[in-house]
């Protein structure tokens, strides 16, 4: 119930629901009646700041039986604007006993802990702070809670994993609709290899899983050479 975009939003969906909680409300009776496994919600804060609703949202959603709650710290209204409000999410953690997850704008171990301790949450959820290093949630627990340091592939060992990436998802989705939905991931693990921009075009443009994997080695060993 967080998403902003209008073409959801004028569906009667994602953040609209915050403009009418019974609505909210039935649709998750429906979903925690409907299903065995423990149902969690996301939201935004509140619609725009003459309705910042979530925590009787989430006071509600947690007597309606969900287990776990998220809340991005922006309001509908201001879609991806300014910053997420990392202390305004503490109303919501101080409405209800279940376990609350702070979201937005979180890109390391160091917003990590900020968002922590401004929230009061259990946890936090990363979004796009994720893409293109997936490895970054085991550094940022690494750093809060002690778990094993990742190592943080580069050079070769970074293609093997992106091509390993790539190759799961046209297995997963299938060749044509596989490699345009894995295009995006590609960018964005491109987005930390420096400059050709003639290689990443290339990339993200050929339909030929064998010659992007090809392309792929390419771009990022002569990433580790500008990186050396
Ligand atoms: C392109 C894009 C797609 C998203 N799709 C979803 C979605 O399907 N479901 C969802 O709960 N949130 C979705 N979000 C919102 C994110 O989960 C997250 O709440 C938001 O990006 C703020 O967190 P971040 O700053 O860590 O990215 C999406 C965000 C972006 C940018």
């Amino acid at each position: 119930m967080g998403c902003p975009a209008r073409k959801v939003t004028n569906g009667y969906s994602g953040s609209a629901l915050m403009k009418d909680l019974d609505h909210a409300l039935s649709l998750i009776e429906a979903v925690v009646g409907a299903v065995k496994v423990p149902v969690t919600l996301k939201t935004r804060l509140g619609w725009d700041d003459d309705l910042l609703n979530a925590p009787e949202l989430a006071r509600r959603a947690e007597a309606a039986g969900v287990a776990m709650i998220t809340i991005h710290g922006r309001t509908r209204c201001q879609f991806y604007t300014g910053m997420a409000d990392w202390a305004a999410i503490r109303a919501v953690k101080e409405a209800v006993t279940i376990p609350v997850i702070a979201n937005g704008d979180i890109t390391d171990a160091a917003t990590a802990a900020e968002a922590l301790r401004l929230s009061g949450a259990d946890g936090v959820m990363v979004g796009r702070g994720v893409q293109g290093r997936p490895w970054l949630l085991a550094q940022i627990a690494a750093a809060l809670y002690g778990t094993e340091e990742p190592v943080v592939p580069c050079g070769a060992d970074l293609a093997d994993l992106v091509i390993e990436h790539h190759t799961m998802m046209l297995e997963f989705y299938g060749v044509d609709l596989g490699l345009r939905t894995a295009r995006k991931h590609l960018g964005w693990y491109l987005d930390a290899a420096a400059g050709d921009m003639a290689l990443r075009h290339a990339i993200l443009t050929s339909t030929a899983p064998r010659e992007i994997h090809r392309l792929i080695r390419r771009a990022l060993r002569e990433t580790a050479r500008v990186a050396a």
